[in-house]
């Protein structure tokens, strides 16, 4: 008993774990979560190009700093978070003071965090991470060594986006968000009834409601494209069209979905979401209070669970070449309104160590570089060898739903090439982002846009926006 006393002690000691201290729990590389719930996330400091974030001096040697991902720094620091120059190096010779996965992260006190580094070699490092609501921009000091233990490098960085808050959901589509702490999405598409929409009491009448798409028109004309429909009597109110789901988070943590007609903005609509594993078949409301032209209503369901609903099985029909009809009757996915054959999506990569420029038109395809790419979806010029390759045929191959994203996948017979376009729907994403994501084998790419006209119903889906 003493004795494995004695062992863990000695291990700890080793291995530097903290034996008292209060742990953040880890959420990934730069982000761990409070007893109370709040996270600590380091997500927005963080470079995403590869490169560091931060550099700091300290007595003639120069550290390097990224959260998050890994960075490339001189001759010894490959896919590092903590990189080191000693001042009576040579300017390229580096050394690694840690890894990007963190040991683990303490609590000092209520607005700071440690993230202990190795570097698996003798050194590591600790970086205190502080929130100050009032900081513009973030620093990031060297403290040099840890006077208490000297192969350890001590660090700052000071921050107002270092503040512990509630995860936020960030809006995905009209009834979709995904956490911001990456546990998942809240996804009500298992929900959307519109035929028969649930079914809510309130004083004096009943509320339809069906999210997503909103109730079917055969309810009242009224009530056309709302998700929230009030019956009065006889009478039919709007109180929220489906086209204005909106996610917001509250102080508390609490995720609402705000709905407002689009034709009359002061009826409007407050569903606050709430987690309930046991209500797994139907959505169960609770507490609906209905004022003047307001409602608000809290809905359990384990679809409020972040992570924890599934995406119906769907399918997506071709409409013709650049629009598809979803089974499910949520809508028409449309590339129409981001047609222009004048000036097509571009993107420069290397790839294989070749830089080259991708270039992608939907509908009615591109036409660049003579014959090789003529009336074409996709292109890719080889800057080395100076030449362009088609990428596939203005017609797709298929249509594919993956994970309730949509992959369009296109090919070129006579160049034996194809490449395959994720579709990502995000409602904010009002300007489109096209970007290459790797290539696979030989002669075959993959692509991602990003933009609202891949949720279902945002963009017209003929030429006319
Ligand atoms: C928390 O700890 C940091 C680092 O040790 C220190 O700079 C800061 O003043 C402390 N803040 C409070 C509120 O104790
Ligand atoms: C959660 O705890 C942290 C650290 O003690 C504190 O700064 C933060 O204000 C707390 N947040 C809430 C909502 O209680
Ligand atoms: C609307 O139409 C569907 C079938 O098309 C029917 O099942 C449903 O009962 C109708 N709803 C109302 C309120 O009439
Ligand atoms: C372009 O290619 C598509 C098939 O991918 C074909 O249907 C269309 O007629 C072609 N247009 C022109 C102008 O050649
Ligand atoms: C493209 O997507 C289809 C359908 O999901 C898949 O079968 C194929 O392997 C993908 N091809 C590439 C090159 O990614």
């Amino acid at each position: 008993m003493a004795a494995s006393l004695l062992v863990c002690v000695l291990l700890a000691l080793l291995t530097g774990s903290p034996t008292d201290a209060q742990l953040c729990q880890k959420v990934d590389a730069c982000s761990c979560k409070l007893d109370n719930g709040t996270v600590v996330s380091l997500h927005s400091l963080a470079n995403t190009d590869g490169g560091y974030a931060f550099k700091a001096a300290w007595e003639g040697d120069t550290f390097w700093y990224n959260p998050c991902f890994g960075f490339d720094q001189g001759s010894a620091c490959h896919d590092v978070s903590l990189c080191v120059n000693w001042k009576d190096d040579p300017a390229d010779r580096t050394e690694l003071l840690g890894t990007v996965q963190p040991s683990f992260i303490t609590v000092i006190n209520s607005t700071t965090v440690a993230f202990k580094y190795d570097s698996g070699f003798s050194q590591d490092s600790e970086v205190y991470v502080t929130c100050d609501e009032q900081a513009i921009e973030p620093t990031f000091l060297s403290h040099g060594k840890d006077p208490d233990y000297s192969n350890r490098y001590i660090f700052t960085l000071t921050s107002a986006d270092a503040c512990a808050r509630h995860a936020q959901c960030k809006q995905v589509d009209r009834c979709t968000c995904t956490m911001d702490d990456g546990s998942g999405n809240l996804n009500l598409h298992t929900f959307s009834r519109p035929e028969k929409p649930w079914e809510i009491a309130v004083p004096g009448g009943t509320v339809y409601y069906n999210p997503c798409v909103g109730v079917s028109a055969n309810i009242s004309d009224t009530c056309k494209g709302a998700a929230v429909c009030l019956k009065q009597g006889d009478t039919f109110v709007n109180l929220g069209s489906a086209l204005s789901g909106v996610f917001v988070t509250d102080e508390n943590g609490d995720v609402i979905l705000e709905y407002q007609n689009l034709q009359d903005e002061t009826k409007t609509t407050k569903v606050t979401l709430t987690c309930d594993p046991s209500a797994r078949v139907e959505p169960v409301f609770e507490n609906p209070s209905l004022s003047e032209s307001h409602l608000s209503v809290t809905m359990k369901s384990v679809c409020a669970c972040a992570g924890s609903c599934m995406f119906p099985a769907r399918t997506c029909t071709a409409d013709d070449t650049c629009s598809c009809k979803l089974s499910d009757g949520s809508g028409t996915i449309s590339l129409h309104a981001l047609d222009n054959p004048a000036a097509a999506f571009k993107d420069v990569a290397t790839t294989s160590g070749v830089e080259y420029t991708f270039y992608y038109n939907p509908c009615s395809g591109l036409t660049v570089g003579l014959e090789a790419c003529m009336n074409v979806s996709g292109c890719a010029y080889n800057h080395v060898a100076q030449r362009y390759t088609a990428l596939g045929t203005v017609q797709p191959d298929a249509f594919t739903l993956d994970d309730g994203r949509l992959i369009i996948a296109y090919s070129d017979k006579q160049s034996g090439t194809s490449y395959n376009l994720t579709l990502v729907c995000d409602i904010t994403a009002t300007n489109p982002k096209f970007a290459f994501t790797g290539s696979r084998l030989q002669n075959s790419y993959d692509f991602m846009l990003t933009t609202k006209c891949a949720c279902a119903d945002e963009c017209a889906t003929n030429g006319l926006k």
